[in-house]
């Protein structure tokens, strides 16, 4: 499987982004941020919101909110017909430069841990498994167990 695609291109979303951004987010998230959430990280400074672009179609995107040296990925996802081609690794790897040329040098994050998908991205791109928050997330089963995890420059 190809690792990168030259044909993709890393830009910052933008407020003419938000149709095809939320589109996504529906289509990933069982319970997406609404629009007026997404237009919100696009209008402050603290959130930084990256798209993976081929031509003029967005295929994936991520958030981070950063505080100082640290960044936190809030979200990361890639368009379901695009999913497993290693896109969100590519993704992840152009935004983490771009977070990087601005001081950033760690970047925190929390997983479902029956997300495999994520969790098989994230240990591929070297994050480290930092501890267990249990019980963190809600499902219709009941409560389900948080990865902390942590990628530093
Ligand atoms: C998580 C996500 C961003 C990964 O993006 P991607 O570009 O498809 O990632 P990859 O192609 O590198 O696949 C990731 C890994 O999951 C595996 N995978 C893909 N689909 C899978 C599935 N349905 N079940 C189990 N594993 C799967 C891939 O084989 C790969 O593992 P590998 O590195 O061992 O080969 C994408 O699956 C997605 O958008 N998920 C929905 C949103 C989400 O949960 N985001 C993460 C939390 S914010």
């Amino acid at each position: 499987m190809a690792d990168t695609f030259a044909d993709v291109e890393l830009r910052r979303l933008q407020p003419e982004h938000l149709a095809e951004w939320l589109l996504i987010e529906k289509a990933t998230f069982p319970d997406p941020w609404s629009e007026p959430q997404l237009a919100g990280f696009l209008e402050k400074t603290r959130y930084q919101c990256f798209g993976l672009f081929q031509l003029n179609r967005l295929l994936a995107f991520c958030v981070f909110t950063t505080v100082l040296d640290e960044a936190e990925l809030l979200q990361i996802a890639v368009t379901p017909a695009e999913q497993g081609r290693r896109l969100a690794n590519q993704l992840f790897l152009l935004a983490a430069e771009k977070l990087e040329a601005e001081n950033i040098h760690r970047i925190l994050l929390e997983v479902r841990v029956s997300n495999t998908p994520a969790v098989q991205l994230y240990k591929r791109l070297g994050f480290s498994e930092d501890g267990v928050r249990k019980g963190y997330y809600p499902t219709t089963a009941g409560r389900e167990d948080a990865l902390l995890m942590s990628f530093s420059f």
